[in-house]
Order: C-alpha cells, then sequence, then structure tokens
C-alpha cells in the first residue's frame, strides 16, 4: 500500500530555449536589491552572465555581485554570503549556475538572519528557519542535482569534518527557475555526465525502498528510461538539443519531491558520495558512481524483489528460467554497461580515495537506517574497498 503524504511543490518553472523571455516578469515580484550569486566564472565565458545582467538593469534592480562560489560549497562562503545580504538588504538571491550555487543560496538565505550558529542549526540539528529567509531564484546551467525545485542544500564543513544536506521546507524552495536546455551546452563532458549519473542516482535512491506496489515506482522507470535512452545520445553528441532537454526535464522530476510520494527511500549511495567529497573534492555525481555498484551488489539480496523488477521493468531483461538472483543481478550487469558507456568513473581510487585517506571517508559516512539494509561501519568499509 502506497504510505501517507502531502504534496505541493511551490516552485515556477520556465523550460526551453525562450525560457529568458520569463525573467524580467518575475522579477517584478521581488524587491530592487539583486545579489547575484554564481561559480568560478564560466557564467561570464559563456554569455549567460550578461543576459542576466541586462535583465536586471533593465528592471531597474541594483545588483550586489556575489562570485566565486565553488563546487561542494562550504560553510565559510555561506556565512561571507549572509553578511552581504545583511549589508546589502538583499530582496532576492539569484542563483545562477549548478547546484553548488543554488544550494549555497538556499543555504544564504536561511542563514542571513539566523540568530544562532547557522551550521549547527541547519546542517547538524537539522532544524528548520525561524527567522526572516530572502527569497531565492535560480537561472540553472548544469543539470543533474534537481536543485532549482527542491529545498536540499548540501554544505562542506571540512572543520567538523562533514559534507551534509539539510532538506529545507517549501519556504525555501526557488520562487522560480528558468531552465534553457542550451545554457547547459558548454558544461564540459565530465561534468556533463556526473550529472547525468546524479539523475540516476536519485532515481534509484528512491526506488530502492519499500515493498508496495506503488504509482510512484511506474513513473520513476519511466524516468529512468527516458534518462537511460538520451544519456547515450548526449554522451555522444552533446549538443543534440533534444537529448539535452530531455534529460534536463528529467533531472527537475528526479528530485523535486515527487518521487518520494508514498515511499521511503534509501540514500546511502548519497551519504558514501558526500563523505568522499568532503576528503577528496571529488565531483559529485562521480563520488555516487564510484560506489554504486559495490553498494547495489551488497544490499541486492535484502530487497531482491526490487532489484529484480528494475531489471526487467528499467534494463528489459527476460526472466524466462532464470532466478531471481539472476535477473537481478543481470540488471546489474546492465546498469554497469551502461555506466562504462556514457563514461563515468567507476573506481573512487580514481577520485583520491586511498589507503591513507579511507579511515577519515569511513568516518564521515552518515549510516541512514532506511532503504533494504542499514549498513554497520564495518559493511561501509567493505563496500569503500571494493569500491577503490
Ligand atoms: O563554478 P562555475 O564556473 O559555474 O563552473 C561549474 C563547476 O565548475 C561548471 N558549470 C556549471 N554550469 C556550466 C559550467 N561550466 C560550463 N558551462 C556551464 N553552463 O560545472 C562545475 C560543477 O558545478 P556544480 O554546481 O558544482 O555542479 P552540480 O550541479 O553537480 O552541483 C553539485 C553540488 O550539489 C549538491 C552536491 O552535493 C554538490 O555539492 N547536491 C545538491 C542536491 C540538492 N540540492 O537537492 C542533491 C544532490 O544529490 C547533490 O548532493
Ligand atoms: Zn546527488
Amino acid at each position: 500500500m502506497q504510505g501517507n503524504f502531502t504534496y505541493h511543490n511551490p516552485t515556477r518553472l520556465h523550460f526551453g530555449e525562450d525560457a529568458m523571455n520569463h525573467l524580467a516578469g518575475e522579477l517584478k515580484n521581488f524587491g530592487s536589491v539583486v545579489m547575484l550569486s554564481y561559480g568560478g566564472g564560466s557564467i561570464k565565458r559563456n554569455g549567460i552572465y550578461d543576459a542576466v545582467v541586462a535583465a536586471l538593469k533593465k528592471a531597474g534592480k541594483t545588483i550586489v555581485e556575489d562570485a566565486g562560489v565553488m563546487p561542494n560549497p562550504t560553510i565559510e562562503k555561506v556565512l561571507e554570503g549572509a553578511r552581504l545580504v545583511r549589508e546589502n538588504h538583499v530582496d532576492l538571491i539569484l542563483a545562477v549556475g549548478g547546484g553548488s550555487t543554488i544550494d549555497y543560496a538556499k543555504a544564504v538565505s536561511a542563514s542571513a538572519y539566523c540568530e544562532n550558529d547557522p551550521w549547527e542549526t541547519y546542517w547538524v540539528n537539522q532544524g528548520n528557519p525561524t527567522c526572516k529567509t530572502v527569497p531565492v531564484g535560480t537561472v540553472l546551467t548544469m543539470v543533474g542535482t534537481g536543485s532549482e525545485m527542491n529545498g536540499g542544500s548540501v554544505i562542506t564543513n571540512r572543520k567538523e569534518g562533514f559534507k551534509r544536506g539539510k532538506v529545507f521546507g517549501t519556504e525555501l524552495f526557488p520562487k522560480f527557475t528558468i531552465l534553457n536546455p542550451r545554457f547547459t551546452m558548454t558544461v564540459p563532458q565530465y561534468q556533463m555526465v556526473a550529472g547525468f549519473f546524479d539523475i540516476m542516482s536519485h532515481l534509484m535512491e528512491q526506488y530502492f525502498a519499500g515493498t508496495a506496489d506503488c504509482t510512484t515506482d511506474y513513473i520513476n522507470e519511466g524516468l529512468m528510461r527516458s534518462l537511460i535512452h538520451a544519456s547515450r545520445i548526449a554522451a555522444k553528441n552533446p549538443q543534440d538539443y533534444e537529448a539535452r532537454a530531455n534529460i534536463m526535464w528529467t533531472a527537475t522530476w528526479a528530485l523535486n519531491t515527487l518521487l518520494k510520494c508514498g515511499k521511503g527511500g534509501d540514500w546511502e549511495v548519497h551519504q558514501i558520495g558526500h563523505a568522499i567529497g568532503l576528503v577528496t573534492d571529488a565531483t559529485h555525481g562521480m563520488t555516487l558512481a564510484s560506489v554504486s555498484l559495490p553498494y547495489y551488489r551488497h544490499v541486492m539480496h535484502d530487497g531482491l524483489h526490487q532489484f529484480k523488477r528494475f531489471a526487467e521493468n528499467v534494463w528489459g531483461v527476460r526472466p524466462e528460467g532464470k532466478t531471481d538472483e539472476q535477473v537481478a543481478l543481470e540488471g546489474l550487469v546492465c546498469l554497469e554497461a551502461w555506466m562504462k558507456e556514457i563514461g563515468v568513473v567507476m573506481h573512487s581510487g580514481e577520485l583520491g580515495v586511498t589507503e591513507e585517506n579511507l579511515q577519515q571517508v569511513v568516518d564521515a559516512v552518515l549510516i541512514l537506517p532506511v532503504g533494504y539494509r542499514t549498513l554497520t561501519r564495518d559493511e561501509v568499509v567493505k563496500i569503500l574497498i571494493e569500491s577503490m
């Protein structure tokens, strides 16, 4: 039976080649001071910065520049952004970039007027803002995280030794998001396919939980099949608009709260990935790719029915004359072949996990009591060693 849920997603999306035309209309809904948050400069090289600044100027906004949001954004950068918001009385944070910039913008929004320590309040104690927050709008330039239509905000604190996610409530979902697939065409191949695997991981980590015959799983299977199909095209020809547009749309639906309706979730691959990211600063999607197969082979027997269903409904494995275990394993073989085909990193050693820093990674893994199996710390070690 499906579980209980309430579904509400307040983010307004504008999708397609002309999506930027909607920015002017959106800007009318906010006050005059806009903080323009972005990353290391890719938007200056590909012209997106100029287009956004022109729209802001035309709308008569005062722009507060906030550059340099790094991949895997840090709490130190969040606190700097929070100070900028307070000093300039910012009315809207416009995040132009990928998941890192958008996650950062939500973190800044919740931290600017927080009376306590934001890291402790949100990422350690998982509390919700009781202070004023600042609206966030986004122009997405890199596909994968789903941050453009959710409350997720993953922040790294190297001093404390954790990379942690906080899922804020709907008040911190972006108020609007501009989704133009053309804006993603300059993403380097490595980042692009990392994003593809991030999407697949979001889909799988919500799929591999529960035993109910659940409509949400059928929606999820459709998204996985669309992603697999389009990613094969895009990995060979990144300029294929149709494939990139389908992937962009899939990524948003993969993590905008729809697919958790009536479901639990697993999310242990993300926890191990975050620990690798903390220690190596590796690209998020690649951290997930490097541990997924060892992880899924490890938990497969605990959720055999769903791994069998995955093999049949997502990969088209024929079950005749095979045991459930054989079918399920064949599904994982198909997953592996697809990962190699699109070109993701298959081993955590390639990302910088070594015998020397292994224990640091293990210690940083948050073990969640969900999914088909709650890992012990020793099992985390085993999975990580196999992933290297
Ligand atoms: O910094 P810039 O110059 O913008 O370059 C970025 C960055 O180097 C580049 N890039 C982005 N758009 C580009 C581009 N380069 C050329 N052309 C473009 N159009 O790509 C690099 C990676 O960007 P980043 O934002 O870090 O990537 P991604 O979107 O994968 O975000 C990763 C972060 O999101 C978190 C991850 O943990 C990680 O910190 N996540 C957030 C989630 C959420 N909010 O729900 C869920 C995810 O599971 C994930 O954990
Ligand atoms: Zn992810």
